[in-house]
């Protein structure tokens, strides 16, 4: 198998993804939206799902809360190479209400793409993201800013990016677990 998204696996794969009618996501969806980042990431975020901007562009994070989520990348000296987005669900729920049901069909994809990618951490990004990668995790708030072991991976989870701009507390808490996540990836 050829690991990172050079090899024909992973091209099967996004093309599966794009194709994938098995929830009623596919419906309502412009396109489905797969992956941004490195051919072989040492970092991938997992968001929830695309908005309205994702969803017309075919990224993930490409609006506002993907400017945050570029700017903490940057911050904790991360490279355009050294990591990789994605999310739970693949398509964009209607009213970006996530949805639990579609996030267990959509699930294998997932776990497909990390294994694919074999990052040396995973951080998911709010609270679907990270009871979909650990589902005993308790509430985000607990346990953002430390990492965790859930099955083969190593999660590093964070507050989702689009939580900073509801509270100062939470920029806050954001910006401090940004400066656990540098030290953890040797920035000091
Ligand atoms: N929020 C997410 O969780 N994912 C995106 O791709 C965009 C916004």
């Amino acid at each position: 198998m050829v690991t990172g998204t050079s090899g024909p696996e992973w091209g099967r794969l996004s093309a599966e993804i794009r194709g994938c009618t098995l929830c009623e996501l596919h419906r309502t969806r412009t396109q489905a939206v797969v992956y941004r980042g490195g051919s072989s990431p040492r970092v991938v975020f997992v968001g929830e799902a695309p908005g309205a901007e994702e969803d017309r562009r075919g990224e993930p994070f490409v609006g506002r809360s993907g400017r945050r989520l570029d700017e903490g990348i940057a911050q904790v000296g991360l490279g355009p190479s050294d990591f990789g987005i994605v999310n739970v669900l693949k398509c964009r729920p209607p009213k970006n209400v996530f949805s639990p049901t579609s996030a267990v069909t959509c699930h294998p994809y997932l776990d497909r793409q990390l294994a694919l990618l074999q990052p040396d951490l995973v951080v998911p990004l709010g609270a679907h993201a990270l009871r979909s990668l650990d589902p005993a995790a308790s509430r985000i708030t607990d346990v953002a800013g430390a990492p965790r072991t859930a099955g083969r991976w190593t999660l590093f989870p964070m507050l989702h990016p689009a939580a900073t701009f509801r509270s100062r507390q939470n920029l806050a808490r954001w910006e401090h677990d940004l400066l656990a996540l540098r030290s953890i990836l040797g920035g000091g």
